[in-house]
């Protein structure tokens, strides 16, 4: 990913945990952090290959981008009395590496950090790009800051310890990327069993990824196309209250800003993947939250539409317009 400052290598394969120490610069103290729902072998594994780790675990779940626990990782760096020159890795989902990032962008004033991915979440979206934040009187994702990875390892054997629900919910943001800018990583989920493609759906997802953060790497633009679905999916999220994961709550929000034909090659797309195509929530109520949501530009959403597989239109939508789609659509 070349960036003016900041460029990184993004690393994808299999079996290429065990060559970390080779790819990330391991020979200093690393604080590796993770998260108890991620299988522990996956942070020894790097623990094992540095000079002097520490491995911090906390609580699985998006309850641990807090300031509390933020605090605590913090707290533990300058116990392992970490210098500047040290660094951190985070092994886990987007939760870990939102943590995980805003901590290194913050001990003393920054530290290297390096992303190991290991849900398919992070692995296709939020392990590359920069952004890293904490949730506050929850509002999610409120306080943060741009703070790019050293380099990114993906493993592709990590994701095998994944359970189902999260793979589905993974493969929805690579949806998300296909239908914006990639017509033929569209066709692949449509024609292929998307797992025995795994690697190629990755790789082309992060190439649609990089090339955004490359032309707009604040988002003050063009990496507003990342967002496509995300106004009505953060909705239903935020009305399923943790019970829909992220990916499944985009998915829906995909399906109402799509065109009719587009439409019907997304939806059995999306269930081909085991993703719900039909809300059966509370629309009214959840739609509500979207005059809550942060994107919002003055009275107007600049939202993203998929007119036709793999091209995107952006146009500036007030709250009440996309209300309506929704209920017309799920
Ligand atoms: N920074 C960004 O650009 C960006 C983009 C998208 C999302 N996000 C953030 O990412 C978070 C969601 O990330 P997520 O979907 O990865 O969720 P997550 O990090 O909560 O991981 C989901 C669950 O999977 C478990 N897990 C992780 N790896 C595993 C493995 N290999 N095997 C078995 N279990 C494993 C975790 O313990 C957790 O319980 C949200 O907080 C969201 O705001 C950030
Ligand atoms: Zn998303």
């Amino acid at each position: 990913l070349n960036l003016p400052e900041h460029s990184y290598n993004i690393y994808v394969g299999q079996n290429i945990l065990d060559s970390a120490g080779e790819i990330l610069a391991l020979d200093r103290k690393v604080f590796i952090l993770t998260d108890d729902g991620v299988p522990p072998q996956y942070a020894k594994e790097v623990a094992n290959q540095c000079k002097n780790a520490k491995i911090h675990t906390v609580c699985q779940g998006e309850g641990a981008k807090s300031f509390a626990v933020l605090q605590a990782a913090l707290s533990e760096m300058l116990k392992f009395e970490m210098t500047r020159g040290d660094c951190v890795v985070a092994v886990g989902g987007g939760v870990v590496g939102d943590l995980c990032a805003f901590a290194a962008a913050t001990y003393m004033r920054g530290i290297d950090f390096y992303n190991v991915p290991t849900t398919l979440l992070a692995a296709v979206d939020s392990s590359i790009g920069g952004k890293c934040a904490v949730n506050l009187d929850g509002v999610k994702n409120i306080v943060g800051t741009f703070y790019q990875p050293k380099a990114v390892l993906i493993d592709t054997n990590t994701l095998k310890t994944l359970e189902e629900r999260q793979i589905s919910a993974g493969l929805a943001e690579s949806v998300k990327m296909a239908l914006t800018s990639d017509k033929e990583l569209f066709e692949i989920f449509e024609k292929k069993n998307p797992m025995e493609y795994i690697e190629e759906i990755i790789i082309r997802s992060l190439k649609i990824k990089k090339a955004v953060v490359e032309e707009d790497e604040r988002e003050s633009g063009l990496r507003k196309i990342l967002n496509f679905g995300h106004t009505i999916g953060h909705a239903i999220e935020a009305e399923e209250n943790g019970k829909l994961y992220h990916g499944e709550c985009v998915a829906l929000g995909m399906i109402p800003m799509c065109k009719k034909d587009v439409r019907s090659r997304l939806i059995p797309v999306l269930n081909k993947i085991n993703l719900k195509t039909d809300y059966d929530g509370n629309l009214d109520s959840a739609l509500k939250f979207i005059s809550h949501d942060k994107k919002r530009a003055g009275d107007l959403i600049d939202a993203v539409y998929v007119d036709k597989v793999g091209e995107y239109r952006i146009e500036k939508t007030s709250p009440s317009e996309i209300t309506l789609l929704a209920k017309e659509t799920l």
